[in-house]
């Protein structure tokens, strides 16, 4: 990947000047009056989402207008890249509520773009910044990039086989330890559930347990989970058409868990860090787990399994039992886990889960800081015995009375997750819909406030 972000060019560069909408009008006046007029016919008036390029007379392009409007949200900057022509700019000036870091990083997360399939659209543009540290900046936007591909690819390119692939070149990247249970070896290791989802698939397409640890010992560690199943069938529950549709996009836990990871590891936070990954396909065939089984989980509890399609909250519930084992000091879990949290929030509003008010104050305030959204919902006990099995010890399909289903899918983690402080996030991990710097498809979800959550906390 070119870089897009620069510390410096040495050829010419468009300065380019980042204005409030209140802050327009005595910026203009500083101007040439030829730049004054022009933002008079394009009607500049600094609104967010406005940008004028302004030409000299020969047609050179002279310096280019960026509006940020009245919040001067640095997610803005998103945008810019295709609204620029190819060519170097030089962020000459913003707001001063306008982090540098942060306008950077927007303006790569804003370039990214998957071509694997496709012919890439030309040169892309790109931007000097000066005075912020390119290294932390082009590292989370590498690790958004890495989640996103990951999404993007579909499943026939992307199976179990490809993620432990990815696995295991970060951790080489990082020098980090990897351990890769597969096939059967999951029902000796004691991953019986991950075992049952993932059996239906093909033996190349076998699942598997990913986990990498990395950090020096006497660390606090830290827990990393996320939800990878490479396609999601629905199992003999078989999705409808519309609803299978997008259903490559269900390894997006893992891709942003392999991703966040790779953030803490590359920034060498002073943390242990453990990235568990139960990767499977939820396939249909003969040996496919049936509506009504009961199968075992890694921590002795019986789970009836009432709807085949309710599959991540299996696999999570061995891997959040492996985290509980090793005593983190803190665990985090991600996943495409409901509908029910789409129909609650909506696609860009991902819902997380905690009991630990702590915790929830530090993922909220860090979500506001680093622009990328977050909302907590509640584990609301009142729901817990819509889980109630009557020949097990729970059932993976909360009764229709509880209606909630981002709540009780997270309830039901939480009877696996460890002890201490854990939060669960039910990411969507897609942009429906295209607009300029979020192009449809793959999208990293929590994984910026998260980053920066526990770089705060284990500082
Ligand atoms: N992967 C889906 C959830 C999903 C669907 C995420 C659409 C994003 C978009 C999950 O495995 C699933 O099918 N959940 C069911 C659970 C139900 C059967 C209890 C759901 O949400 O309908
Ligand atoms: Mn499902
Ligand atoms: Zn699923």
């Amino acid at each position: 990947m070119s870089e897009v972000i620069l510390a410096a060019s040495e050829g010419a560069v468009v300065p380019l000047h980042a204005v409030a909408d209140h802050e327009a009008q005595a910026f203009l006046e500083t101007q040439p009056p030829f730049v004054q007029a022009m933002a008079r016919f394009a009607e500049f008036k600094g609104r967010a989402g406005q940008v004028l390029s302004v030409p000299d007379a020969e047609g050179v392009l002279e310096l280019v207008l960026v509006g940020l409007g009245g919040v001067c949200d640095p997610m803005a900057f998103r945008a810019l890249p295709a609204k620029l022509a190819p060519g170097i700019y030089r962020l000459a000036q913003a707001p001063a509520e306008v982090a540098r870091d942060q306008a950077a990083l927007a303006f790569a997360l804003g370039s990214y773009r998957f071509d694997r399939y496709k012919k890439p659209a030309g040169e892309r543009p790109r931007l000097v910044v000066e005075g912020v540290d390119l290294e932390e900046v082009r590292q989370v936007a590498h690790a958004c990039a890495l989640a996103r591909d990951m999404i993007n690819t579909p499943a026939n390119d992307l199976g179990p086989l490809q993620i432990e692939t990815i696995a295991r070149e970060i951790a080489e990247q990082y020098a980090a330890q990897i351990t890769v249970i597969e096939g059967e070896g999951l029902l000796e290791a004691n991953y019986p559930a991950v075992h049952a989802v993932g059996r239906a698939a093909t033996p190349e397409r076998a699942p598997r347990m990913i986990e990498i640890a990395w950090g020096e010992a006497g660390r606090p560690l830290v827990a990393v989970i996320g939800k990878g199943v490479v396609f999601d069938t629905g199992g003999l529950d078989i999705k409808p058409s519309s609803g299978m549709r997008l259903m490559k996009k269900d390894m997006g836990g893992a891709a942003h868990a392999l991703a966040l990871g790779r953030m803490i590891m590359a920034a060498r936070l002073p943390v242990r860090l453990v990235v568990l990954v139960p990767v499977v396909e939820n396939a249909i065939s003969g040996d496919a787990m049936r509506p009504g089984d009961v199968i075992g989980s890694r921590k002795g509890l019986s789970i009836e399994i009432g709807n085949t399609d309710a599959e991540g909250r299996l696999i999570l519930a061995d891997a959040l039992t492996r985290a509980a084992e090793l005593e983190p000091a803190l665990t985090l879990d991600l996943a495409t886990l409901t509908g029910a949290a789409r129909a609650a929030l909506g696609p860009h509003l991902p819902p997380f889960f905690t009991d630990d008010e702590d915790l929830a104050a530090a993922i909220g305030r860090h979500a506001d800081a680093e622009n990328d959204p977050l909302w907590r919902l509640p584990l609301w006990k009142g729901y817990a015995e819509a889980l109630d099995s009557d020949i097990a010890d729970l059932k993976n399909d909360p009764d229709a009375w509880a209606q909630a289903g981002a709540v009780t899918a997270a309830l039901f983690l939480q009877r696996f997750a460890p002890a201490g402080p854990w939060a669960h996030f039910d990411i969507f991990g897609w942009n429906s819909k295209g607009s300029p710097g979020r192009p449809a498809g793959g999208e990293a979800q929590a994984i910026r406030a998260l980053y920066a959550m526990v770089r705060e906390r284990f500082a």
